[in-house]
């Protein structure tokens, strides 16, 4: 089997390549050999290589520079996956698609659902949105998991910037009236794994869209202390105290794209999908800093 991985330098991209090449050959073409937004460049790929699974990783995720670069970020975010999507309907193959807790609109506290109303608040979150659309109009056998906050050992993301933050500040203010939930890229491409086993086994794993987040959830300011806390317990040079890191307002950190103050995702109906029950964002944050110990300087 043939699984066409886009974006496989990326976070998730990275971590679906290990998980995914027990099931058939990879081939995740670096930008620099396939740039995505050019879609004829797609097609010709799409009509070359002939993938029996597509996994759909790679997004345009700066999600403030989408403000003002509107037409990247729809293609990549929309119009890229209704490509994948059609051909995909066209040949009968399943999409992997991956899409964000910035579809819905952030108010409230309850944990969305996956049928809830969505009304995003920035580009990134419309495009994502316009993406999530056209893959369920295709008619394709699709799997697309909404996840939020995705950090790892590798790549740039909220966790490293804090480890590197935390051993050369004195004091710090975070963000403290968002809340969701951490998602590793590793448990990300763990779950998409075991659920694309479903499917091609004929497992009555339900094509649909699904959350795919830890369970538990914290805001940006308590995430910061739990890793400066972890990181000092393994030995790490965190300068930071608890006491220095100051919990602020969204509204005292400006930003040009606005972002969902809640972004709770509740994950019953994919835990119920695959018989699982989701580990808790703590013990995730415990692997994923050991794991990002253990491979320093490679990553
Ligand atoms: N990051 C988050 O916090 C977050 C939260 C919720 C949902 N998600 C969703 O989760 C999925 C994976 O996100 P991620 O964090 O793994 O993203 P990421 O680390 O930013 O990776 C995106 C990948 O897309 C590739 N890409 C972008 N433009 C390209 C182009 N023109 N041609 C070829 N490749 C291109 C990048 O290539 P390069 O390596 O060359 O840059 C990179 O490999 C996305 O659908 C995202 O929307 C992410």
């Amino acid at each position: 089997m043939k699984i066409f991985i886009t974006g496989g330098n990326g976070q998730v991209g990275f971590e679906l390549q290990r998980s995914l090449s027990s099931y058939g050959t990879i081939v995740a073409p670096s930008r620099s050999v396939l740039d995505l937004m050019d879609l004829e460049a797609v097609e010709q790929f799409l009509s070359v290589e002939q993938p029996d699974l597509i996994v759909n990783a790679a997004a345009w995720t700066a999600v403030d520079l989408a403000e003002k670069e509107h037409e990247s970020a729809y293609r990549l975010n929309a119009e890229l996956p209704k490509l994948l999507a059609d051909y995909a309907a066209l040949k009968s193959i399943w999409l992997v698609h991956y899409s964000s807790d910035y579809v819905y609109p952030g108010n409230g506290v309850a944990m969305w659902r996956e049928g809830d109303m969505t009304a995003p608040l920035s580009i990134y979150g419309k495009s994502k949105l316009a993406g999530d659309k056209a893959v369920v109009a295709s008619g394709a056998q699709f799997l697309i998991f909404r996840t939020s906050w995705v950090y790892g050992a590798r790549g740039n993301n909220f966790m490293k910037t804090m480890l590197r933050l935390g051993a050369q500040r004195d004091s710090l203010s975070v963000v403290s009236d968002q809340v969701g939930a951490p998602t590793p890229a590793r448990l990300i491409s763990q779950v998409s794994a075991m659920s694309i086993d479903r499917v091609l086994s004929g497992g009555g794993f339900e094509k649909g869209i699904y959350h795919l987040a830890p369970t538990g959830s914290t805001n940006w300011c308590d995430f910061s202390k739990e890793i400066f806390q972890l990181a000092e317990q393994a030995g790490m040079p965190i300068k930071i105290s608890q006491a220095s890191v100051s919990a602020i307002k969204t509204e005292e950190y400006p930003t040009p794209a606005a972002r969902p103050l809640n972004s709770r995702l509740n994950v019953e109906k994919l835990e119920k999908a695959l018989s699982i029950t989701l580990p808790s964002w703590k013990d995730q944050l415990k692997l994923t800093l050991s794991e990002y110990l253990s491979t320093r300087g490679t990553n």
